[in-house]
């Protein structure tokens, strides 16, 4: 499996998330306010919810339904009452285009 080019750079607002399916794999591309660029699990492992429906604060994807927020980093819920974490993919940023590969995840 390689990574796969899902948008650039410019379509991701800071702080703002949008949903991709690789490979039937749902996956939340985040952009944070400092401007990276993150990818993780796209349902809330909570409910049947797409995160990337939720609110990027920090360093973490709130979900809307209920609260619970997923580092962007660990994929890990910081708050109740989600406590299983999502999964987070590899990203890579070249020549102002997004790549994520669905097959490599960092965490969980
Ligand atoms: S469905 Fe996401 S916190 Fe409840």
């Amino acid at each position: 499996m390689t990574a796969q080019k899902v948008c650039s750079v410019d379509e991701l607002s800071p702080a703002s998330a949008r949903r991709v399916v690789l490979d039937g794999v749902a996956i939340a591309v985040v952009r944070d306010s400092e401007g990276a660029v993150h990818a993780i699990g796209d349902t809330c492992t909570h409910g049947d919810i797409s995160l990337s429906e939720g609110f990027v604060e920090d360093d973490g994807l709130e979900c809307w339904a209920h609260g619970s927020k997923f580092s962007l980093t660990t994929g890990a819920p910081l708050n109740l009452p989600a406590y299983e974490p999502v999964p987070v993919f590899a990203v890579e940023v070249l020549d102002g285009q997004v790549y994520i590969d669905p097959s490599v995840r960092l965490a969980v």
